[in-house]
């Protein structure tokens, strides 16, 4: 072997275990949480493991539409947060992995049946109820009553007042659709969006924004999921959070491992330490007040209870099927958007 090949061939060496090394130090987080919890969730990590996250926040199905747009050549390692509905349809259409953490055992029985659900290619990490929030100054300025069922919300004086989000962005938006669709039956449920669309003054591609936007005087009703109603109060905003009469939907905020990561090592471990107390006891210092999967983390006592709410069996596995869910999606599409104000 002549001098020149040797240095060559070392050199090779050198730069494949640079190259890997780098690897192993990086993770791509999707997360469809709030930004300021995926914000924490990447510079804890960082700090604890020296793994540098390259960290990007969109709307739940907006993330599972970016992973089916990469499935071809995945950038992303792990998908951390948003409703469990589109995880489970990413599942089912193979873009992301089964893994079984060592973590389970201190989980909730929600959780793991979340993962039973897809063959364990998902997990519970929170869950919360669905409601609506309202800026109280707001509906008083406007001598309106105070809603209190999903009823109320179609009722003609509360027309240009309610905001949502779009069901094909946003999974809060979604577990709303198929919230209403279990509640009401299929029929019913439709003439009911319908009704409301005639109310609604704008649908947002994020699920918090529009309460959010009630509370800064935007708009006075926002059907949300209630945890995020409590935290525009926590940030001392006038908004009263309301848990409807007629019984509401619930999610379960999950977390998958990407099909064809780059860096499934690191995914793996962020996995396991996202599953934990300590990670999961921290939400509630940026003010998310999710109910955590793991027995032994602690919630904030702003959290909503959710056996005081009237919750509907929500059929997760149903409602996150690829066809369910694209079904519902399109018929929201065609009859309901499109409809006039
Ligand atoms: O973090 C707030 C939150 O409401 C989560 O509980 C939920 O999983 C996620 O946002 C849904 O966001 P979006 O509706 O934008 O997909």
């Amino acid at each position: 072997m002549n001098k020149t090949y040797v240095r060559l061939a070392a050199t090779a060496v050198m730069l494949v275990s640079a190259a890997t090394s780098a690897y192993a130090d990086s993770l791509t987080l999707y997360c469809a949480a709030e930004e300021a919890w995926c914000q924490q969730i990447k510079t804890t990590f960082e700090e604890k493991t020296g793994i540098t996250v390259d960290m990007t926040r969109k709307s739940s199905g907006e993330t599972y539409a970016q992973l089916r747009a990469e499935a071809g050549n995945p950038k992303g390692d792990v998908w951390w947060g948003g409703t469990g509905d589109p995880h489970l349809q990413a599942a089912e259409e193979g873009l992301t992995v089964e893994y079984t953490s060592p973590m389970r055992g201190e989980l909730h029985d929600w959780a793991i049946k979340q993962a039973q659900a897809a063959n364990n290619k998902t997990i519970g990490v929170y869950s919360g109820a669905l409601g609506f929030g309202y800026n109280k100054d707001l509906l008083a300025k406007s001598n309106l009553p105070e809603p209190k069922c999903w009823a109320d919300l179609t009722k003609p004086e509360y027309k240009g007042h309610i905001q949502m989000a779009n069901p094909n962005s946003s999974g809060t938006a979604y577990t709303m659709l198929a919230t209403i669709v279990q509640l009401m039956g299929e029929e019913k449920g439709f003439e009911y969006l319908k009704a409301l669309h005639a109310n609604i003054n704008q649908y947002t591609k994020s699920g918090s924004a529009p309460i959010k936007a009630a509370g800064l005087g935007e708009t006075t009703i926002g059907i949300v999921f209630m945890h995020d109603a409590v935290t525009q109060t926590a940030a001392g905003f006038p908004i009263v959070t309301v848990a409807p009469c007629e019984g509401t939907g619930y999610e379960i905020g999950s977390m998958s491992l990407i099909k064809g990561a780059r860096n499934p090592e690191a995914a793996r471990q962020f996995y396991d330490w996202a599953l934990t107390a300590e990670m999961q006891s921290k939400a509630k210092d940026v003010k998310s007040f999710q109910l955590p999967s793991n027995k032994n983390a602690t919630a904030s006592d702003l959290s909503p209870d959710l056996s005081t709410i009237k919750l509907i069996d929500y059929d997760f596995k149903k409602y996150g099927s690829s066809a369910e869910r694209k079904r519902l999606l399109q018929k929201w599409d065609t009859e309901v958007s499109t409809l006039p104000q």
